[in-house]
């Protein structure tokens, strides 16, 4: 899919707000920071606390996750291969139109194969796209397993899933790794927090 839709007479229209007009109003750049790892790595609890913060100092951001995106948007997809695929593939599109409104994305989905992340990757350019592995052994999750959706994986009563018996293709190249069986939350948020200032995202 690209947003090339001339063969229906669908016409991209740019707008009169540039997209570098409100970077400049809102005093910083606007991007996606795509975090990639296991159920219960800690995601979205990164995720979540580093929006909180940004917030707070005025940023404009906003943190997508699986189980939200799940509710609504995506209500409709399971957890297929195509499924995960066609999921990712509507959030890269929805990311897009809040990087174009000037937000910062912070994207926390399982996203585990590898092609899938690079089609994600492919709609951004360099600069506006950030890769993160949340790195989290899988034993280690399945002792977390604040959802209880290990253990129902483990009785057999979900099929296929991610870490149990369905592969996680780990990133080989991520801009930044978090561990977070050696790391707190508040020094995981900070790590990212350093990384997203270090790229220059938090300045117009
Ligand atoms: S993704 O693979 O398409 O990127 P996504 O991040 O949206 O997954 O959703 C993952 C969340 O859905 C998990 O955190 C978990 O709570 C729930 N879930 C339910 N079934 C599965 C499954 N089979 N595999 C992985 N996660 C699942």
């Amino acid at each position: 899919m690209t947003s090339d839709r001339n063969d229906r007479n669908v016409i991209w229209f740019d707008g009169y707000v540039k997209r570098e007009e409100r970077n400049k109003k809102y005093g910083h750049k606007s991007g996606v920071v795509w975090l990639t790892g296991l159920s219960a790595s800690g995601k979205s609890t990164i995720a979540h606390h580093l929006e909180k913060k940004l917030f707070e100092e005025g940023v404009k951001v906003y943190a997508f996750d699986g189980d939200n995106i799940r509710h609504g948007l995506n209500s409709d997809l399971g957890f297929s291969p195509e499924d995960r695929r066609e999921n990712l593939r509507r959030i890269a599109e929805v990311a897009k139109l809040f990087v174009d409104a000037g937000i910062i994305v912070l994207a926390a989905f399982v996203s585990p194969f590898k092609k899938d992340r690079e089609l994600v990757k492919s709609r951004f350019s360099k600069d506006e796209f950030i890769e993160v592995y949340v790195k989290c052994p899988p034993e280690v999750c399945e002792l977390r397993d604040p959802k209880g959706l290990y253990k129902k994986a483990r009785q057999g009563l979900i099929k296929g899933y991610t870490g149990v018996d369905a592969p996680y293709e780990e990133p080989e190249n991520p801009d930044l790794v978090i561990d977070t069986t050696k790391l707190s939350v508040p020094e995981a948020v900070d790590l990212l927090y350093d990384y997203i200032k270090k790229r220059g995202w938090l300045e117009a």
